[in-house]
């Protein structure tokens, strides 16, 4: 009877705190798994603009939004799941909650910090979004509730083994600040932040880092048309300074491989995977792969999905399926499942295997 007791305590002591439950006995011990950090833009943010006090040209909370998987809108900028949606699905993981959820104070499998419109400049879209500057301040304050809770050696521990994602630049490189400098300057400055970021999170304990490339903002729809008035880079501006980030993303990555020990990091070419898709669509099994599915005016590249943003008259195309982009500026769920499928099997899943 004793050691029957004893047996079913071994099997079940589990201690669950903040990132991460750890189970001691060996049928439990599988169960051990790696948290996700999600860091930066629309491209990975989950609902927190809802929570901040904005404009809703940074806010996606109503129909259409969410119709094809949630069934209603959750501040996704999508018709459903995002990239980091996908990963926790591979991952086993639930979906990764948004940091300023109210009432959220379970950190076990992650969380997430991205803000839609948000850059790696804090002069990007400033007072509407969160930054990156302000995304890792609360990092820090998930970062030292842990060890409040669990001790600064496992906290540290529980951190690297997590897994950090990012999604950060578009923002910048859309913004009227870019025309005051060079472009290699300009490339600089945005790098030179993104990593300030990557070496925070390193020193907390971060050791594997998933990255994208920047999309090709050029063939974004809500760039295909050139707005009167708009002091932002055209078209054709973008298209360098897109090309000069995803080399120096790559350049900077290889750099930090050798500087810190422990570093790893996976890759997806974004870029190169949606340029074909939006290039030859029905290669992949689209249709358009120019014109958004939600919007208005050639292209629907008037980003007025769901009436809501100034302009209320809006087109909702009757089959997303066969869309590449959503909205004016966001690809379909659709097209984030190809390519989350893409970075899974390539190598990503290496990095949540503890
Ligand atoms: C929200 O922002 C608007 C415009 O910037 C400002 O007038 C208002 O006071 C802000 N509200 C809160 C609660 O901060
Ligand atoms: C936090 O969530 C995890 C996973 O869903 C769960 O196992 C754990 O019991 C929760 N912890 C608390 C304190 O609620
Ligand atoms: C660019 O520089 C000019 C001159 O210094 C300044 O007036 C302007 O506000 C700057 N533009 C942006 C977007 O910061
Ligand atoms: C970060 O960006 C700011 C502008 O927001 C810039 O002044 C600063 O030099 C950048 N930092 C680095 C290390 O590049």
């Amino acid at each position: 009877m004793a050691s029957l007791r004893l047996r079913i305590s071994i099997l079940a002591f589990c201690t669950c705190l903040v990132i991460q439950c750890s189970c001691y006995g060996h049928s439990v011990l599988q169960k051990k798994h790696a948290a996700l950090l999600i860091f930066g833009d629309s491209l990975y943010d989950p609902g927190n603009n809802n929570y901040i006090n904005t404009t809703t040209d940074f806010q996606a909370n109503w129909f259409p939004y969410g119709e094809t998987f949630f069934k209603y809108p959750t501040g996704r900028f999508c018709d459903g799941r995002l990239i980091p949606d996908f990963l926790a699905q591979y991952a086993k993981l639930p979906f990764i909650p948004a940091y300023l959820q109210p009432g959220l104070n379970n950190y076990s499998n992650g969380v997430n910090f991205a803000s839609g419109g948000a850059g790696a400049l804090v002069e990007s879209h400033q007072g509407f979004v969160t930054d990156l500057k302000t995304q890792i301040s609360q990092f820090r304050k998930v970062e030292k509730l842990l060890r409040h809770k669990l001790g600064d050696a496992e906290a540290y521990t529980v951190l690297s083994k997590a897994v950090y994602i990012i999604s950060i630049g578009s923002n910048d490189y859309i913004s009227p600040l870019a025309s005051n400098f060079s472009n290699e300057e300009y490339v600089g400055l945005v790098i030179g932040n993104l990593t300030i970021w990557i070496k925070e999170i390193y020193k907390k304990g971060g050791r594997k880092f998933g990255f994208s490339t920047l999309p090709p903002l050029n063939e974004i729809p809500s760039l295909r048309v050139h707005k009167p008035g708009d002091t932002s880079p055209s078209a054709e501006e973008v298209i360098p300074l897109v090309k000069l980030h995803n080399k120096a993303l790559g350049k900077l990555l290889l750099k930090l491989k050798r500087e810190l020990e422990g570093f790893k990091y996976s890759t997806i070419d974004l870029h190169t995977y949606l340029k074909q898709i939006i290039n030859r669509p029905s290669k992949y099994g689209f249709s358009e792969g120019k014109t958004a599915c939600c919007g208005s005016g050639p292209y629907g590249a008037i980003n007025s999905c769901g009436g809501k943003r100034g302009v209320t008259k809006y087109q909702l195309c009757d089959n997303v399926a066969e869309y590449v982009f959503f909205d004016s500026f966001h690809p379909t769920e659709k097209v984030y499942r190809k390519l989350s499928k893409l970075w899974w099997r390539h190598n990503l899943k290496e990095l949540f295997e503890v």
